[in-house]
């Protein structure tokens, strides 16, 4: 790991999360997973403006990259961009379907952040001049054609068909606890915070789009909360009934050909660098936090 990347992941406002995958003792499944009520004391503490960005120095990065490079850069910005929207739409009927209020209260912060991070993506396109499109709406649309189809069947299949379902049925927790595993520990726990972590890296390192970099560490920071939050959901659940277990498990193996497509650009080809690290690398990091996070959950051995 380089230095910017352990000194990121070792701040102390990304620790405080409690996350399970910034944490060498989930190993050994020993973290003290903070309380619903804590996450939201947390997120009171950790606000933050997408207006406060500066993206002066981001334009003019933007504007001397080679066409090839932009090309490539779009669909890691498509996919958060597009992805936000959809899991910030998303959220609601999971939100309802949560069995106690704190759970709910958390839940509706989460509501907000991901309106924080769809308005910080619509405005680093805005300021850089991304696209054409002169508003949010267009802006998704344009942004889109450069996603794969592993990202639609991963939020339009997998997730609207469980979201569906609580938005009819806001009793049924086997169905809560599919949604969760697949966008608490999935879609923000293994796919969003692996994409973040490399994109970043990637800008530190090469002095490139300070005031995304800058956004985009917090969304992470966001993120990191929210994963705790999902670790804690699901390891109630799966301590009071071994059905809620078993749909964890069944979730995350349903999911895996969806999720692992979409940690591969349309345009990969075998043995290519993705800014600077391999297909494997980026696989490797997704499912080394999932376990660390399976481990505190109970449902992966832990190292003795
Ligand atoms: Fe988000
Ligand atoms: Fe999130």
């Amino acid at each position: 790991m380089s230095d910017t990347a352990a000194h990121r992941t070792e701040r102390e406002d990304f620790q405080a999360t409690s996350d399970p995958g910034l944490l060498e003792s989930a190993d050994r499944g020993e973290v003290k997973l903070l309380s619903y009520t804590e996450l939201y004391q947390l997120w009171e503490r950790q606000q933050w403006r997408t207006q406060d960005l500066d993206f002066s120095q981001d334009r003019l990065d933007w504007e001397g990259f080679p066409d090839d490079e932009k090309f490539q850069r779009m669909y890691g910005l498509s996919s958060f961009f597009i992805g936000e929207q959809k899991v910030a739409e998303e959220l609601g009927p999971m939100m309802r379907a949560a069995p106690t209020e704190e759970m709910r209260i958390f839940l509706c912060t989460q509501i907000a952040d991901e309106a924080r991070h769809v308005a910080f993506f619509n405005r680093f396109y805005e300021e850089v001049g991304v696209l054409e499109s002169t508003n949010l709406q267009d802006r998704l649309e344009e942004t889109s054609a450069h996603l794969n189809p592993k990202f639609h069947e991963l939020f339009d299949e997998l997730l609207s068909s469980r979201v569906d379902k609580l938005a009819r049925d806001p009793g049924d927790l086997e169905t809560l606890v599919e949604a969760v595993t697949l966008y608490h520990m999935v879609i923000e726990g293994m796919l969003a915070l692996t994409g973040q972590h490399f994109i970043i890296t990637y800008n530190e390192e090469n002095g490139t789009l300070p005031g995304f970099v800058e956004g985009f560490n917090n969304v992470a920071r966001d993120e990191h909360r929210h994963v705790a939050f999902g670790a804690r959901f699901l390891r109630e659940m799966a301590q009071a009934d071994t059905k809620y277990a078993d749909a964890i498990q069944r979730m995350l193996i349903e999911s895996a050909p969806a999720a692992d497509g979409v940690l591969q650009p349309p345009w990969y080809e075998e043995g290519m660098d993705l800014f600077g690290v391999s297909l494997d690398e980026t696989r490797e990091f997704a499912m080394k936090a999932l376990q660390r996070r399976l481990k505190v959950i109970g449902l992966a051995p832990v190292a003795s």
